[in-house]
């Protein structure tokens, strides 16, 4: 069994905004070092909110170029759309065979959708949920699994679903562990306020409070943005509390330390004004940025680079999951 293996998912739903940068993309990448990692493009779990086949394309082409973009190395990392992966579905159909519904029940996504029907009045409280939503957890335990995936970088909404994995691998593991057993996966989930970023609006940024700025904005836009974060009238020469403000909050995760106690020193002694404040942000986001929006471009615009990266992560995550499902199929009885 290969020593510590790294594995997520990425749903490609909707453009990426800097807190999924600064929360997600990052971290992953930064905890992928040094480990045999797998990371790939969670495709059919995207299935479940996107229909329409053009939008669900587009998506996926995004989602893969914006970790490239970012740093992921697919020479170090092996990187894949999980809808090559056959083994994943068919080892989903042989964890369902032991996983409770009560379980599934008490998914929280499952019980959130049950709740919004609840507060629409709709007396059939499973109207509208379908069995993908519902199995999402198996897929995703699957997808896991599938790959011996050890450790698991995923954001806080996501640790249900690594508990679920953890339980999951130990029904099997306790009626076939004779045979074969899976390794118990672990999340790794940073659980600190400060990992969080606030949007323009100071709550968590986040697509569903439209408070978001976009990950690869053009320049301009970016500049227009950031000028647009809401500011209170203290006036330029007044002290100011950096720890209250949200460009100040943002500047702290894109500019380095040095910056960072500058800028602070000069808002509480007086005489920088938000705007100035807000110049510096701009600078900070886009010389980290820039050259990453310049990468996710050329990749979106090629009709080929990267389908043939994902395809060159492909044999190596195959042959990972080929091994595996034919340990499980000996384990369980499907020779
Ligand atoms: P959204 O809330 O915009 O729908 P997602 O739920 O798609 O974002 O986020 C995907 C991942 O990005 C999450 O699991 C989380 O790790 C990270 N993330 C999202 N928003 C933030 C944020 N504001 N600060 C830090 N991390 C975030
Ligand atoms: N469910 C995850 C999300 O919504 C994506 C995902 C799918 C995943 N399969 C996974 C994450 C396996 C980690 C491991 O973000």
């Amino acid at each position: 069994m290969a020593a510590n293996t790294y594995l997520t998912g990425i749903k490609p739903t909707g453009d990426f905004h800097l807190g999924n940068y600064v929360g997600a993309i990052k971290p992953a990448l930064a905890a992928a070092e040094g480990y045999d990692t797998f990371y790939f493009i969670a495709d059919y779990h995207a299935l479940n909110i996107i229909k329409d086949a053009d939008e669900l394309r587009q998506s996926i082409r995004s989602g893969a170029a914006t970790w490239l973009a970012c740093g992921l190395d697919p020479e170090r990392t092996v990187f894949y759309r999980q809808s090559s992966i056959p083994e994943t579905f068919e080892l989903t159909t042989i964890l369902s065979t032991l996983t409770p519904k009560g379980l599934m029940n008490r998914a929280h996504a499952y019980k959130a959708a049950r709740d919004r029907n609840t507060e629409a009045g709709i007396a059939e409280l499973d109207s509208g949920i379908n069995m993908g939503l519902y199995n999402y957890p198996v897929l995703m335990a699957a997808d896991i699994l599938i790959m011996e995936g050890e450790r698991v970088p995923v954001g806080r909404d996501q640790s249900q679903h690594i508990e679920y994995t953890a339980d999951i691998a130990g029904y099997f593991n306790h009626r076939y562990g004779d045979s074969y057993s899976f390794p118990v996966p672990k999340g790794v989930i940073d659980d600190s306020e400060a990992s969080i970023l606030p949007g323009t609006d100071g709550r968590k940024m986040s697509k569903s409070y439209d408070n978001h700025i976009p990950l690869f904005l053009p320049e301009k836009k970016l500049r227009k943005a950031i000028n647009r974060i809401p500011t209170d009238s203290t006036p330029v020469e007044d002290p100011k509390d950096p720890d209250t403000s949200i460009p100040f909050q943002l500047l702290t995760h894109f500019a380095d330390a040095e910056k960072v106690a500058d800028v602070r020193q000069r808002l509480e002694a007086g005489g920088m004004g938000w705007g100035d404040l807000k110049k510096e942000l701009f600078e900070a986001v886009n010389t980290e940025l820039g050259p990453k929006r310049e990468r996710y471009e050329e990749l979106m615009a090629s009709e080929t680079e990267l389908d043939e990266i994902l395809d060159s992560g492909l044999e190596r995550a195959r042959s990972r999951a080929r091994r595996v499902l034919g340990d499980v199929r000996a384990a369980i009885g499907i020779d």
